[in-house]
């Protein structure tokens, strides 16, 4: 932890760059200094409001919530001798991990919107869910220090595996085998005591030239990443916006803490610079089914309008049903019977992870 900084200074001092230590304070010296160079950091804390969990929250962590899959210890997923031995619960949490199946929060649009105000340099993400990219950050902006689902390959003899089967395979919650050699195949997840992809290293020297550095939902417990903040040069505004202090933030005089949820720290922050209405805007394009929403938005239906609906509703499905044969009928009956008697089994072996990600518990499967 980047500790050794806490004595230094105490988060009240006088700032010596900035007017204040607020993200008022930060708002001017953006625009004052003409801001160009910003360096964000961050962690599982920022997708937490999309419905993946972080690791370390006591009671909500996935760490605290890893009993059900067989783990001598927590941090064990994430270890590659214990993934050689049986890597059934890392496909299990990955399974729910996996891209695709959450919205980016306002926090990633956040930084899409930096980026689209030409302002971002670099942003150092530990997420593996892989929602910057989704939210519009290009790849060649992001280092991801700790890997993501992106690509996969043998754990023995490194063969790559082919994206599609990959997909397929975690979906069923299958372990999946290389195709050479029959080795474990595992994403590109930088596990614990491997290194981190030379990405981080290449890119770590930008930290000198950020003339501002952001960082939002991490525990900064994890080295080498949890090292970042320190790179920043003196005299250059740190942002922590966070549910806790950590890594010694705060203890530089033009350090600020935006202490609490994160997306209302985010928006705080967007407030101030007056970009409130275009950060929303950013993020609305992330909105899976903008239709959807539209439609929800949209004015209530007359009651004669209500009522022609439900009409044209049950219509359709009497249509439905008489146009179904017996055998259909029976297959689909047969069909529901199979489904029924999975999901009772995966309800009573099951991932395990219901209640750390409820959406298991509606939909057991995708
Ligand atoms: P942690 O779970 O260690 O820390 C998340 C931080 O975000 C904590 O300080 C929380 O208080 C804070 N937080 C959570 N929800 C928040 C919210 N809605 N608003 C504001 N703050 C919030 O996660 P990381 O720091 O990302 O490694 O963990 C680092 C690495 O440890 C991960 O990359 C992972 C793990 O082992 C791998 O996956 C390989």
């Amino acid at each position: 932890m980047g500790n050794e900084e806490s004595t230094m200074v105490d988060d009240k001092a006088a700032p010596s760059v900035l007017e204040a230590r607020s993200v008022e304070g930060v708002a001017k010296y953006i625009k004052e200094h003409n801001v160009k160079k910003v360096v964000l950091m961050v962690g599982a804390g920022i997708s937490t409001s999309a419905g993946i969990p972080d690791f370390r929250s006591p009671d909500t962590g996935i760490y605290a919530n890893l009993a059900a899959l067989d783990l001598p210890y927590p941090e064990a997923v994430f270890e590659i001798g214990f993934f050689r031995e049986n890597p059934k619960p890392f496909y299990a949490l990955a399974h729910e991990l996996y891209p695709g199946r959450y919205r980016p929060t306002i926090a990633h649009s956040l930084i899409k919107l930096i980026y689209d105000k030409g302002m971002l340099l670099k942003h150092f993400t530990q997420n593996i869910d892989c929602l910057e990219r989704q939210a519009g950050v290009p790849g060649n902006k992001i280092v991801e220090a700790h890997g993501s689902f992106a690509t996969q390959r043998c754990i023995d003899c490194r063969e790559p595996f082919p994206d599609d089967e990959m997909h397929k395979m975690v979906s069923e919650s299958e372990v999946p085998h290389c195709v050479k050699c029959n080795g474990l195949v595992k994403p590109d997840i930088v596990f614990f005591g491997e290194a981190l992809p030379s990405d981080f290293f290449e890119n770590r020297h930008l930290l000198e030239e950020a003339d501002l550095c952001i960082v939002m939902g991490t525990s900064l417990c994890v080295q080498p990443f949890a090292s970042l903040p320190q790179g920043i040069r003196p005299g250059v505004p740190r942002v922590l916006i966070n549910m806790e202090r950590v890594g010694g933030l705060g203890s530089r005089k033009d350090d600020v803490l935006v202490l609490g949820d994160c997306d209302a720290g985010v928006r705080k922050f967007a407030e101030a610079m007056g970009w409130a209405e275009e950060l929303e805007a950013v993020w609305e394009e992330t909105n899976p089914d903008p239709k959807a929403r539209a439609e929800e938005d949209a004015p209530p239906l007359t009651r004669d309008e209500r009522l022609q609906e439900e009409v044209d509703r049950l219509t359709e499905e009497i249509d439905r049903s008489l146009a179904l044969t017996d055998a259909y009928q029976n297959k689909v009956r047969d069909k529901l019977e199979i489904h029924e008697g999975e999901e009772e089994a995966h309800r009573q072996s099951g991932s395990g992870l219901a209640h750390v990600f409820p959406h298991l518990a509606r939909k057991p499967s995708h």
